[in-house]
């Protein structure tokens, strides 16, 4: 497959003015893009600047309204007519929204498209498919069965999978569309050594990530979109910093705010986990109380618990043992992000207001149980506004939106109930440095009106920012507590010193 002449000056990809409009969004106003051979190329813009939507035309997942694309010797119109099977062998393309099939094995997902597990007739050998998906999930340092189902699986470990997947199909150009969202620290190490043993070999990427540290980590060059536009192309890593680069995506200065103490000193206990045991194999009991106006943030490492307890306080996960009481008898009303929101958050073919809504259906229907659409409207709306939801409306199909955005339709859907207690799992994930300060301040006023709010996070700044207290979660029991003025520093330590 390699091509006959290997010419390294001649960018790989070449897009030319491509633009594209969805109704009466503009998501690209003729973009000029490029990658050359062996680069790893960082696609980078804040929610809804069309970084996706730049991607999907150039896999041909959808076709643009002006403009050509040349991959390799493949020179193509990129519109209207589908193009994508003219460039199976070139690209692979991992979405930001999960693709794999539920109901199949692993085995299945990594090859189902795969010729090399293809006997006679193209009829597909099973026994060779079993055995190079276990290779792979060797090679990978997977610890999961080829014939485990898809579903069954841990969100991070399907994100891991589907990266394999594109990465093993052996093309020289790879899109990665947020691909560590869900990924651990670890997986995430594993994933940036096959992204470098395959750039070596000369493999171009795409890459596409709200987290500048890894931009600063494994990108070589950077353009950044806005509004549908590039505002800055094909730049190098080392000319930028991480405020550069937060400027030019937002088009204004970006404050980085840091955390607020709203606890008062006799604030009384809104939830309390008592004797909890998360597992069998807990050989100690976690007690944990959250107080009115306290923000707490559940650290440690991915698998060690902190997500586990937090399902136990939001009530949606059964402890082995141990109970979730409040002092005050009844249990407060609590509003869950959770972590995985393609799999739980939202339902893609229904509207922002219907998502958002489900949230709160009591609250929002009157006596006789019905829902009185005004205020509905009117609720969803304030909701939506609070999380800086962008959308052409409120009736948007999810689907249909960034993902970021997606992502604050599911903290608006947390918010519904007007809870008294809120968990949020990764609540940031996906959302761009500006939305992410917004949701930041939010999370703040929700604490100054007395809310205790739980949250669950791999990011340092993020926790630095917002929590007063920080509780370290590790296997299955609590290892070390940070209160009021710690610094960064000391949070990476006691972060590290678990890993
Ligand atoms: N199928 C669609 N129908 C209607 N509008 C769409 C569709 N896909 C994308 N859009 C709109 O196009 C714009 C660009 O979206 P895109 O998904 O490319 O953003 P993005 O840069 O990837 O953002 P994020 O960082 O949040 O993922 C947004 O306004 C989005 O709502
Ligand atoms: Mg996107």
């Amino acid at each position: 497959m390699e091509p006959k002449i290997m010419d390294n000056a001649r960018p790989i990809v070449e897009m030319r003015d491509i633009a594209k409009t969805f109704g009466s969004t503009r998501a690209l106003r003729g973009v000029n893009f490029t990658v050359m051979r062996g680069e790893v190329h960082a696609l980078l813009g804040r929610n809804g600047a069309g970084k996706s939507t730049l991607v999907s035309t150039l896999s041909g997942y959808v076709s643009a309204d002006t403009g050509s694309i040349r991959i390799g010797e493949v020179e193509v119109e990129a519109v209207g007519q589908n193009y994508a099977p003219s460039i199976r062998k070139l690209i692979a393309h991992v979405q930001q929204t999960p693709q794999l099939f539920n109901l199949l094995t692993v085995a299945e997902n990594l090859f189902v498209e795969n010729p090399l597990v293809r006997r006679g007739f193209g009829v597909v050998s099973h026994k060779l498919m079993l055995e190079r998906a276990a290779g792979l999930l060797d090679e990978w340092n997977m610890d999961i069965q080829p014939r485990s189902l898809a579903g069954e699986l841990g969100a991070g470990t399907r994100q891991l999978l589907e990266i394999m997947k594109a990465l093993s199909r052996g093309v020289p150009v790879m899109i990665l569309d947020e691909p560590t969202a869900a990924l651990s620290n670890a997986e995430k190490r594993i994933l940036f050594e096959h992204v470098r043993a395959l750039k070596a070999k000369g493999v171009s990427f795409v890459y596409i990530s709200h987290h500048l540290d890894e931009v600063f980590e494994i990108a070589d060059t950077v353009t950044i979109l806005r509004d549908g536009k590039v505002v800055k192309e094909r730049e190098p890593v080392e000319r930028l910093d991480v405020e550069t680069i937060a400027d030019l995506m937002m088009g204004e200065k970006t404050v980085r705010s840091t955390r607020q103490d709203f606890m008062a000193d006799e604030a009384p206990i809104l939830l309390q986990a008592r004797g909890i045991r998360l597992d069998r194999f807990s050989e100690k009991d976690i007690d944990f109380e959250v107080r009115a106006g306290e923000i707490v943030a559940l650290a440690g490492p991915v698998g060690g618990g902190k997500e586990a307890l937090a399902m136990v306080l939001a009530g949606q996960q059964r402890p082995e043992d141990g109970e979730v009481i409040s002092p005050r008898g009844k249990l407060p009303t609590i509003g869950l992000v959770p972590t995985d929101r393609h799999a739980s958050g939202y339902v893609g073919i229904l509207g922002v207001r219907e998502n958002v809504a489900i949230g709160g259906l009591d609250v929002l229907s009157g006596k006789l149980g019905f829902i009185s659409k005004g205020k509905e409207a009117r609720h969803v709306g304030r909701l939506a506004q609070q999380t800086n939801v962008i959308a052409s409306s409120l009736e948007q199909a999810v689907s249909q939106l960034s993902g970021g955005n997606q992502q604050k339709v599911v903290f608006a859907r947390a918010l519904c109930r007007a809870p008294e207690v809120i968990v949020a799992l990764s609540p940031t994930r996906g959302v761009d440095v500006g939305a992410k300060e917004q949701l930041y301040s939010l999370l703040r006023d929700l604490a100054s009106k007395g809310l205790g709010v739980v949250v669950v996070s791999d990011e340092e700044d993020e926790i630095d920012q917002l929590a007063n207290r920080v509780v370290i979660v590790f296997e299955g029991h609590v290892v070390d507590e940070l209160v009021g003025e710690y610094t960064i520093k000391d949070l990476i330590l006691r972060m590290e010193g678990v890993v």
